[in-house]
Order: structure tokens, then sequence, then C-alpha cells
């Protein structure tokens, strides 16, 4: 469920509004493109999240860390972070992120493939609840930092569980060739040698085995899998206290057939998968949070139709803006901001600006008549749209805009072309 929906607009006629305050508002204040974000629709999948778990075990500590890579504005941060969300974060800059939002040191995670020593250190001087270490040159490398810092980090080992799931092949981590993570044989005896450092205290073992995951059979396969891990260690005599069971669990981007499981039967599952044991739970949910939390609003510039029959629909946004379909061919619901008559719909090529052919964010999509100068929304684009933003072809930064109740604030602001200029310099030896 999110808080976007039609309500009537100044002149009667039908148009999407995020809460209370109307798209076409915040497009004629802030230009597009431009992402907005519901608070009350983040909030509420933080919370169903956070509840559903709670109430399928209510014994249990759990930390739902927030995967900050999915939408890192401060001040969607924020808004999660104010009902006591954690963060899970892949670099210092997302640490930073995490704390400059005010999520304490102590609910956020530091995941991600290639730490540097830089950021290791960083990391424990923060004071950050879990550092997950995937790879045993890892694990040698933070002993050294933490020795020379005198601290010994809470560290847990990344699994991979050797589980295929996701969306895309791209966004797929936990089958055995993927780069993430060490085998569970590895996870054995690193886990054994980090519990032998003076230098290092390890907590427990994280696994996320892939993005948009739209069935609960995979993970509650590597969630078995995990659980054996767990009594397996026990049974060696090491101690771990928290399991990290990643993100991953899907959205529904279409309007129809697919429907990933709701947050109650995910919370039910893990439940029954660890029933009768005695352990701390963390959870990485990014997309599920934020996906259907935001648009991307675009003008449409002009409508091109070819000789060979397609009709092209060029817009003011582009991959660099919203690289979701160019990279993962993947799908967003494409609408008009004014709810039309329900007229007669064509097929449109969605395309950006940008000078590549894969600037395309939908073929053959059927859409009503839309006319150049006409607003058009990209939904569920809340999740790895701006946080995957770039200034490809010198087009400004994307601005980000967040709504409450009948307020809007923006909360990323659109660069001006000589900020843009002015990063760069010429060396001397070219004046
Ligand atoms: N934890 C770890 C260790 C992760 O690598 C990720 C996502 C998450 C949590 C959060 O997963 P989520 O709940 O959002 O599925 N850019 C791609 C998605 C990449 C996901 C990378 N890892 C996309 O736009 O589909």
């Amino acid at each position: 469920m999110d808080h976007f929906e039609d309500r009537p607009g100044p002149t009667g006629e039908a148009e999407l509004w995020c809460e209370g305050v109307r798209l076409a508002d915040i497009a004629a204040a802030v230009g597009t493109p431009v992402y907005v974000y519901s608070t009350a629709t983040l909030e509420r999948h933080y919370t169903v999240f956070r509840d559903a778990l709670q109430a399928a075990m209510p014994a249990r500590r759990l930390l739902v860390a927030y995967a900050v890579k999915a939408n890192s504005n401060l001040a969607v941060i924020r808004t999660l972070a104010r009902l006591g969300a954690g963060a899970d974060t892949v670099s210092e800059g997302e640490i930073r992120r995490a704390l400059a939002a005010g999520v304490p040191p102590e609910r956020i995670v530091f995941s991600g493939v290639g730490k540097t020593d830089a950021e290791l250190a960083f990391a424990i001087r923060t004071g950050v609840c879990e550092i997950n270490v995937e790879a045993e040159a890892e694990l040698d490398r933070l002993a050294v930092v933490a020795e020379a810092l005198g601290a010994r980090p809470a560290i847990a080992i990344r699994v991979n569980p050797d589980v295929g799931a996701g969306g895309h092949a791209k966004i797929s981590t936990g089958k055995a060739e993927s780069k993430f993570g060490v085998s569970f044989s590895e996870a054995r005896r690193l886990y054994a040698k980090a519990a032998a450092s003076p230098w290092l205290r390890p907590v427990g073992v994280a696994c996320h085995i892939g993005s948009q995951i739209t069935d609960l059979a995979p993970l509650q396969a590597a969630f078995v899998r995990m659980r054996s891990l767990v009594e397996q260690l026990r049974a060696d005599g090491l101690t771990v206290e928290r399991l990290d069971l990643g993100g991953g669990l899907g959205v529904p981007y279409f309007d129809a057939p697919e429907a990933p499981p709701l947050p109650a039967l995910y919370a039910a599952m893990v439940a029954e998968t660890l029933a009768g044991m005695d352990i701390d739970l963390a959870f990485e949910p990014g997309r599920l949070i934020v996906a259907n939390a935001g648009v991307m609003l675009a003008t449409a510039i002009h409508l091109h139709p070819r000789a060979e029959g397609r009709r092209f629909l060029v817009v003011d946004a582009a991959m660099n803006d919203l690289l979701r379909p160019s990279l993962y061919e993947a799908y967003h619901r494409i609408r008009p901001v004014r709810a039309g008559d329900g007229g007669p719909e064509e097929a449109h090529d969605v395309v950006g600006p940008v000078c590549e052919t894969g600037d395309t964010f939908a073929r053959d999509r059927m859409l009503p008549p839309v006319e150049a100068g006409d607003l058009v929304a990209f939904l569920s684009a809340g999740a790895y749209g701006a946080s995957m933003s770039s200034e490809y072809n010198s087009r400004p930064l994307v601005p980000e805009v967040l709504v409450s109740g009948d307020r809007f604030s923006v909360i990323r602001r659109r660069p001006t072309h000589e900020e843009m200029l002015s990063r760069e310099t010429v060396p001397d030896w070219l004046a």
C-alpha cells in the first residue's frame, strides 16, 4: 500500500497526488525530472515489516537495519531512524550518512565485499554493532587494523549459502560462484579463527542471497542452512549471539499477477525456520521499505512517431536519473500524472534524451494519449533510483523531494551548471 493516489485537482479533473500534495505542484516548483517520496509510505512499510517480525517472534531481540544503498538520502534515513530503524551500510560514506541522519552506532551494520583498511578503521572508531566479514584476507586485515586501534570490534562472518535468488542475474548474490561471502566450511574455520584472536569478537553469521525475491522458498532454504551453521558453531563451543538474515524481499512492480509475499508471511517463515533457537536476529531490508514510497516525475518533451510504426515518447528524464530499466531490464509502471478519461491507449517506446539506445525506459508500453509538456510519473522508483543516479551526459543530478501530509521539502536540490563545472579544474599546463 502506498500514498500516491488519484484525486481531483483544481479543475476537478483527477490527477496523481502524493499524500496531500499535487505532484503537479511539486513539478512546477522544483522542475523535472524529480523524485518524490511519501513519508507516510516510508513509515508504513518500515512499521509493517518490523511489527510483523515482532508479532511472529515476540521474545526475540530484533534489529531492522535499513539498507541505505536503496535510498541514501539523509531525510529518508532520518524518517526511518526516528522509528528506531538501524542502518545496513557498505561504505564510509554510508556510515557517515547513517550517523548524520541520527542512527546510533549500535544500530549500524557495516557490510561489503571490499572494505579498505581506512573504512574498517572508521567503522571501528564509530563503534558499529557488526562488521560483516566477507573473506579471510579481510578478517586478517581487520585484526591488524583493530590491534593498531587497541579495539576489539564485533564481527559477523558473511556466508554464501549457495542458493540462487533474485529478480535479475545482476542482483543475485547467494550462489557459490558470486563474489559474496564464504562457504559454510570456510565460515566455521574463520569463526574459530576470529574467536581465537584477541582483536576480534565474533558475534554472529550473516547472509543475503539477492534482491527482488518474490518467492519465500529460496530464502527459507538459505535460512535453514544458516540455522544449521549456527548449531554447528555452537557445537564447536563457540558463542553465536546474532543471525543476520539480510534483505531481499521483493515488491510488486507490476499491477498483476506478480505478488511478492507479504511481510507477515515472511515473518512467519522466519519464526518457523528458527523455532526453538535462542538467537538475536538482524534484517537488512532496502527495496521493501522505499521502492513504492517514491515516484520519479518527468515531462514529455515530444512525441516522435516513426515511419516504421514505432511511437517514441521522449521525456526529460534519462538513464542517468533512473538506471534500472537500462541495467536490469527492470519494469516500472509509467503513467501520465493526469488520470485522463480512459481514452484509447497506444503502444509507446518511452525514452530519454541520452545518446544511447539503452536509454529506454519501456518498449511497446500501452499509454493513454500524452502530449508534449504533459507530466509523466514512473512508479515504484523510490529504491535504487536516486541512489544510482549520475550526471552522465552532463545532466544535473536529479533532485529529490519529501512529502509529509500537505507539506513538501526539497531534500536534495538540483545542482546548477556552474556548480557542476566548478568541481573540475583544468591543469596549469593547459591554461
Ligand atoms: N544487504 C546486503 C548485504 C545487500 O547487498 C543488499 C542489496 C541489501 C541488504 C538490501 O537488499 P533489498 O532488501 O533492497 O533487496 N540496484 C539493484 C539492487 C541491488 C541490491 C544490492 N544489495 C536494483 O535496482 O534492483
